[in-house]
């Protein structure tokens, strides 16, 4: 017999909360390794692979990967990226991605409605409405995202007990320092038990709640998401809840990535200074 407490929603109090609370309160509350550093587990890499110096990436042996002890199968990988490799990154979903993919803008929008984007699409475009991917709409993935992504999941897996993941679509979201995203589940690919997503954040930094496969499995956990930083989710967590209750505005973000401006860089840095970019990719059909 089910009773009443085992409904009850853990999750949107404290979404609530932290859409509320102060930037600085974010910073310290939110699990990263400098404020928790006991709720993640150093995963050492010692199987390292080749990687295309276009991707933007410091040597992988100065890689930090954890694995997340409040969330089963969740792995963080503090921003490997250069900073040189992240302004490539934050340019291509600022210039190409919304261009000629679908967007919630309609179809191959151009740049001139850059404040108004909140989503592109790319490979299976997600089809919204019916949360069903279609295999008749389709547009081809970037390489460099497919290169990305089977890169840093051939490092985490070769490192871990992770599977592999083979990127067949990808959701660029751009949030606004006031955007939220609600919590949710990704359960509309064909193998999300087994296959993992792996998720990309750029920008100003993010709470990220991931909490149990329902709503009251457990009290979500706070991660601070900084530019950079990956997360990859696969086993238990690929299912669970989470949500982005918060954006803060990073004040490191300028020293970070755009020391030096030269002219394109200040189109780039005009459009992030106060926005997030979070690109994930999941495998949908096999
Ligand atoms: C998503 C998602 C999280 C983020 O698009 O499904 O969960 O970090 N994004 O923006
Ligand atoms: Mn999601």
């Amino acid at each position: 017999m089910s009773t009443i407490s085992e409904d009850i929603d853990l999750f949107t109090p404290l979404f609530k909360y932290f859409r509320r609370l102060p930037d600085i309160n974010c910073f310290k509350e939110a699990y990263s390794i400098g404020t928790h550093p006991t709720l993640f587990e150093h995963c050492p890499i010692t199987v390292t692979i080749d990687v295309d110096p276009s991707l933007g990436l410091q040597p992988i042996t100065t890689w930090s990967l954890y694995s997340c002890k409040f969330s089963d199968g969740l792995y963080f990988l503090s921003n490997p990226f250069t900073s040189v490799g992240q302004r490539q990154w934050i340019d291509r979903c600022i210039t190409i991605y919304p261009r000629q993919d679908k967007t919630n803008l309609g179809d191959n929008s151009n740049n001139q409605h850059l404040a108004r984007i909140r989503w592109a699409t790319l490979g299976y475009h997600y089809d919204w409405t019916n949360k069903i991917y279609k295999q008749d709409d389709h547009t081809k993935l970037p390489n460099e995202l497919v290169q990305l992504s089977e890169t840093i999941v051939k490092v985490i897996s070769s490192n871990t007990n992770c599977p592999m993941m083979q990127p067949e679509a990808a959701i660029v979201n751009y949030y606004h320092i006031n955007s939220t995203l609600c919590a949710h589940t990704d359960h509309s690919e064909y193998d999300a038990l087994t296959k993992p997503l792996i998720s990309f954040s750029f920008g100003n930094s993010a709470v990220f709640l991931i909490g149990g496969q329902t709503k009251s499995e457990c009290k979500p956990s706070p991660i601070l998401l900084r530019t950079g930083d990956i997360i990859l989710m696969t086993g238990a967590s690929r299912l669970c809840f989470h949500a982005i209750p918060r954006i803060l505005s990073d004040p490191l973000l300028n020293d970070i990535l755009y020391t030096n401006m030269d002219d394109n860089d200040k189109v780039c840095w005009s459009y992030i200074h106060d926005k997030r970019i979070n690109i994930n990719l999941r495998q949908v059909y096999t």
